[in-house]
């Protein structure tokens, strides 16, 4: 049984259930489309044609049976039961996720090739029978993709976001603009993409860290239309993920000045920039500039059901602020005592609109600098530290500290010049080690955590098939860390699991690390 996440309580019984041209589909009403889902994926693979009857099942069929019912009680919203004998499959969940969660579990116990998009002939359809009964530690298992760095086209994020489904994760975190692209459309400004969403050239390799920086010459670039942000959260939500963006500001702004020079401090006309590292060129913090970008927002909102939204906050730089007459003028006028409070002061500006229109905002945890906005919640990235801030203030936090989550670190110890990575050590045993509730808290400010996510920040993973070697197969130790009972993780016994698994990522095409 080489299920990851492992789930919580799982039996092995005797015997197996066989798929076959005769086996029986019961759906509740409920479960109708996470049904058809799983009905169209076990015939595409088998080639079979079920029988779909009419609920309930009739006495002596083989049969596979979803039932979903609110009274199913203590499976929580995310929880499932899955009960697999010799002639009757039962998945039961209380509610629509939990179900969804069933059917990825039973895909896990059906041989790799179920989870192709064409009939394999020749294969024992069989499911070993077990009782389970499942449901996440964590209500935010998150995985973050930069798609501004590099771009990735749209079938792309939804193949990403398939995979997080295949491992339960419920969040994926769209990093949709930066220094190096604007990724977006948003109808009222344009040039954010027109502009905004192209670069000249790319820095090569770490020259950008020398006195000598060299680039490609080869022009990069590409956006979101709105209709393909509809259809990625549609396809997300289909999946139970939820698409969580992040619009940045301040920092992280040039492409946006780019477009719009009247957005930055200098009044100059800048490019899309073509280098990494944190960049001086930042928002103003005018009352104009504010009245874009929650503009923008209004249009983000419109897109995205989240919840939360993320406005980035993260590596932003005080220099043209500390010169800047205007922001100078801003800083006496509100009264503040420096640029960290300007900084802010912008960020509250954002935390009341979002209030306002029943969302939560999100931000990396520099928002703790200069006082945390009121309604805040934090995501902590530069180790723990955050968190535990935000965390021991009463503030909820989400976990991303870049020592144990940031997929872009180095998968190998020894780092040669054919691989270049940002930096950093990240093997998967460390993941999976990672524990996301921080040492030291009281059980009333670790309910502050909501939970954990991984990133990956794009600078060197021009393609989706870098973005696969980085991601996986670390972000399957990461499903685990924030599915399963810590007491219950056991680092030999995953390892052995996954390598069983990763049969599956190859059925999926994916271009995976071997640890
Ligand atoms: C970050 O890595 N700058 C959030």
């Amino acid at each position: 049984m080489h299920i990851i996440p492992k789930p919580q309580q799982m039996e092995i019984l005797e015997g197996v259930f066989t798929l076959s041209d005769q086996t029986v589909f019961v759906v509740d009403p409920e479960s109708t489309e996470i049904g058809a889902d799983l009905l169209h994926q076990l015939c595409t693979a088998t080639g079979y044609h079920f029988l779909i009857a009419a609920f309930p099942p009739e006495e002596g069929d083989d049969s596979i049976e979803l039932d979903m019912d609110e009274s199913l009680t203590g499976l929580g919203a995310e929880g499932y039961r899955l009960v697999v004998q010799p002639h009757h499959v039962l998945l039961q969940a209380a509610h629509p996720a939990g179900m969804f969660y069933a059917t990825r579990t039973l895909l896990q116990l059906l041989p790799a090739d179920i989870l192709r998009e064409a009939p394999v002939p020749g294969i024992r359809w069989e499911i070993p029978c077990v009782e389970i009964e499942d449901q996440p530690r964590f209500g935010w298992r998150g995985m973050m993709l930069d798609c501004c760095r590099h771009f990735m086209p749209k079938e792309f994020v939804k193949k990403f976001i398939n995979l997080l489904a295949f491992y339960k994760f419920n969040r994926f975190h769209w990093h949709l603009t930066e220094d190096q692209g604007w990724r977006i459309e948003i109808k009222q400004y344009p040039k954010l993409t027109e502009i905004g969403a192209f670069r000249k050239e790319t820095i090569i390799g770490k020259t950008w860290q020398s006195d000598r920086p060299q680039f490609d010459g080869v022009p990069h670039g590409g956006y979101y239309t709105q209709d393909d942000v509809r259809e990625i959260v549609a396809y997300a939500a289909a999946r139970f993920i939820t698409v969580v963006p992040e619009i940045e500001m301040p920092g992280h702004s040039q492409a946006a000045i780019a477009a719009y020079p009247e957005l930055g401090n200098t009044g100059k006309q800048l490019p899309v920039f073509c280098q990494w590292g944190v960049n001086p060129n930042v928002f103003n913090a005018e009352d104009s500039t504010i009245a874009f970008l929650q503009n923008v927002l209004d249009e983000v909102l419109a897109l995205f059901p989240s919840e939360f939204i993320h406005i980035g906050g993260d590596e932003c730089p005080k220099v043209q602020w500390r010169e800047s007459a205007a922001a100078q003028q801003k800083i006496r006028e509100l009264g503040l005592a420096d640029e960290d409070e300007l900084q802010s002061w912008f960020i509250r500006q954002m935390d009341s609109f979002l209030v306002n229109r029943g969302r939560r905002l999100l931000g990396w945890d520099e928002i703790l600098e200069g006082g945390l906005a009121p309604n805040a919640t934090v995501m902590a990235w530069r180790g723990e530290k955050g968190g535990i801030d935000a965390a021991k203030s009463g503030h909820d936090v989400v976990m991303a500290p870049n020592h144990y989550v940031y997929f872009d670190y180095y998968q190998t110890e020894e780092q040669s010049d054919a691989e270049i990575r940002i930096g950093g050590y990240l093997p998967i045993d460390r993941v999976y080690g990672y524990e996301p509730i921080p040492a030291g808290l009281t059980p009333e400010q670790a309910a502050h955590v909501l939970g954990a996510q991984g990133q990956i920040w794009t600078e060197y993973m021009p393609g989706p098939k870098d973005v696969e070697w980085m991601a996986f197969p670390r972000v399957a130790a990461l499903a685990e860390v924030l599915w399963l009972d810590p007491a219950k993780k056991e680092y030999a016994d995953f390892s052995e699991r996954l390598a069983q698994t990763l049969a599956r990522l190859d059925v999926l095409d994916v271009k995976y690390y071997r640890p």
